[in-house]
């Protein structure tokens, strides 16, 4: 009965940043709970491995290519996932870049492309996604991968910790609209985590000192958002929409 509440047997789970760290992790963690999965990122050899180990614990994946800062790549990976999975039950909005440095210092360019993917790419796979669930009336799960960066704020981190901020936001607000369309939509907003994006910072010495001023004293393992992720996808979290859910040891409750 309990595992039953946490199936996603018979769902189609389209999960972006596929290719490396939370996404691919999500991806996997999906795959296990019984959902179809679509595995997207502009790094088609990684997806291609990411599938393969899916494929060989039994489950059901396929790898789709994605810019998702480009129209014409959004269009060509719906039609594909389409033709080979069907409409997407569950959407995993994982990718994300960061940038750090100051805000006097902050140019147009670095800007606009942190935009363009952590905000601008999500809001259209959300919409594409989300219109096709209600024109064949069903219900659908949104997860947007934030981050606690997007619930406080620190110095050098303008631009990644404003767009996460964005997303937060976004959250809520798809949520209010589309909860009479069966669709919830939530975020997941993890503390540190170890992948490409921080592997080297928390490597380093500066990183280790850093890590000794938070509450949790460490960094997180990938396998603590297995029971966050599937609690936001799954029937279990029926009652939730609009939800800025931590997932950090109370990094983000820290008052310094
Ligand atoms: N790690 C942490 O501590 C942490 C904490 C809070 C929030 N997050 C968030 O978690 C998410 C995943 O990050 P991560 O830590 O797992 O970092 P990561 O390993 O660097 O993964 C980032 C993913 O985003 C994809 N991506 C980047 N630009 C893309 C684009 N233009 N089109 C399609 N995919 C793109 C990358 O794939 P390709 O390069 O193959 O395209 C990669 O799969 C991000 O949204 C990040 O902000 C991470």
């Amino acid at each position: 009965m309990t595992q039953q509440l946490f199936s996603l047997a018979g769902k189609v789970a389209l999960v972006t940043g596929a290719s490396s760290g939370i996404g691919r992790h999500s991806a996997n963690v999906l795959a296990n709970a019984g959902a179809k999965v679509i595995a997207c990122a502009r790094r088609l050899d990684k997806l291609e491995t990411l599938v393969s180990k899916i494929r060989s614990t039994g489950g059901t994946a396929e790898a789709v290519q994605l810019d998702i800062t480009d129209n014409a790549s959004i269009d060509s990976m719906f039609e594909m996932a389409h033709k080979s999975v069907g409409l997407v039950d569950i959407l995993v909005n994982c990718a994300g870049i960061a940038k750090t440095g100051g805000f006097l210092e902050l140019d147009d360019a670095t800007w606009d492309q942190v935009f363009a993917v952590n905000l601008d790419g999500l809001r259209k796979l959300s919409q594409e996604v989300t219109s096709q669930l209600i024109k064949a009336k069903r219900p659908g799960v949104i997860i947007n991968v934030a981050s606690v960066a997007g619930m406080s704020a620190a110095p050098g981190w303008t631009v990644y910790a404003t767009s996460k901020a964005a997303v937060i936001h976004l959250t809520k607000n798809m949520a209010t609209e589309l909860w009479r369309h069966n669709i919830r939509v939530n975020a997941l907003c993890p503390g540190y985590f170890p992948t490409e994006m921080n592997q080297e910072f928390f490597a380093s010495d500066e990183g280790k000192e850093y890590l000794k001023r938070l509450p949790p004293r460490r960094i997180g393992n990938l396998e603590e958002l297995t029971g966050p992720l599937l609690l936001l996808a799954s029937d279990a979290s029926s009652y939730m929409t609009g939800v800025a859910l931590p997932v950090d040891g109370g990094h983000a409750i820290r008052l310094v």
